[in-house]
């Protein structure tokens, strides 16, 4: 797959990028990333994922402001090198000092990185299919909705649901209430309503979560910000995944059992359609 990088401005193709040792992002996760999905050369939800790199950036203060200049750089690249179906990586770490401290460095000067890489998507069979996941639990930390790339639970997580030939993993609590994906949020029909769990430090408030709940409300469809539980699981209607790259994904089956009759549901075919029409008219 083509793909290019910038390093605080540099453009290199990624295979040759490089980090110094000492950058923070390496040693500590002390960083914070957003992935962007391009289509036809247009980064979707931009200004969205932009607004959400920002908050995370202020939660672990890392004094990177220069936002503006990343937009354009950003763009800049995907026009100079053409890139038409693709995904945009971008990394702020807090950067590097002169030795390892835990503490902030005296003199921080965040590292910029980010690439854009050609994608190829392949889950439209499993997109019109569903998809089996897996329930894990939730071993990460209380600030869930800063996007750092502290990813070591959601590796694990990810890693026992392929291992299990299942998609994803949803991470539940140790009372049964279950938050998200390794990598995606999630979302249940339960007594004819589309239920997904609130904004809260337990989840990573999701740019196609937020999008597909306007997308429901505008269809009509009700809605409600509400936790599902495991003991739920035997009578939802419907599950599916929401995600950059995976858009809304169906999911039939969790840990062996179907949800519902085993196959997409309706709510969740009438999303599919609304997400693919937004996407068509960009
Ligand atoms: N994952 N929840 C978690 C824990 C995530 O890591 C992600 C995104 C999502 C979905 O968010 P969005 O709709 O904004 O992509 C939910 C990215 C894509 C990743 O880590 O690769």
């Amino acid at each position: 797959m083509r793909a290019m990088a910038s390093i605080n401005g540099e453009i290199v193709p990624l295979a040759e990028a490089r980090i110094p040792a000492l950058d923070r992002g390496f040693l500590f996760g002390d960083a914070v990333y957003e992935v962007i999905r391009v289509y036809r050369g247009k980064p979707f939800l931009f200004e969205e994922h932009l607004a959400r790199l920002r908050r995370s950036l202020e939660a672990i203060r890392i004094p990177y402001t220069d936002l503006d200049g990343l937009r354009r750089r950003v763009l800049k690249l995907i026009a100079n090198y053409g890139f038409r179906e693709a995904i945009i990586y971008i990394q702020i770490t807090r950067g590097s000092d002169v030795t390892r401290h835990h503490v902030f460095p005296a003199k921080v000067s965040p590292l910029e990185f980010f690439y854009v890489e050609e994608f190829e998507d392949n889950l439209e069979p499993m997109r019109q299919q569903g998809v089996a996941v897996i329930t894990y639990p939730d071993l990460r930390w209380d600030r869930c909705d800063i996007k750092s790339t502290n990813l070591l639970a959601n590796v694990l997580a990810a890693q026992a649901a392929k291992e299990a030939g299942a998609y994803e993993a949803l991470l539940y609590l140790p009372d049964g209430t279950l938050l998200e994906g390794s990598r995606t949020s999630c979302f249940g029909v339960l007594g004819g309503k589309l239920l997904t769990a609130p904004t809260t430090p337990s989840i990573l408030p999701g740019i196609t979560r937020a999008l597909v709940l306007r997308l429901a409300r505008e269809q009509g469809i009700a809605v409600q910000e509400r936790v599902l539980r495991l003991e739920d699981l035997p009578q939802v209607a419907e599950l599916f995944l929401t995600g950059t790259t995976s858009e809304i994904l169906p999911i039939i089956c969790v840990d062996g059992k179907p949800i519902g009759e085993g196959r997409p549901g309706p709510l969740t075919r009438r999303l599919q359609e609304a997400y693919r029409r937004l996407v068509s008219a960009l």
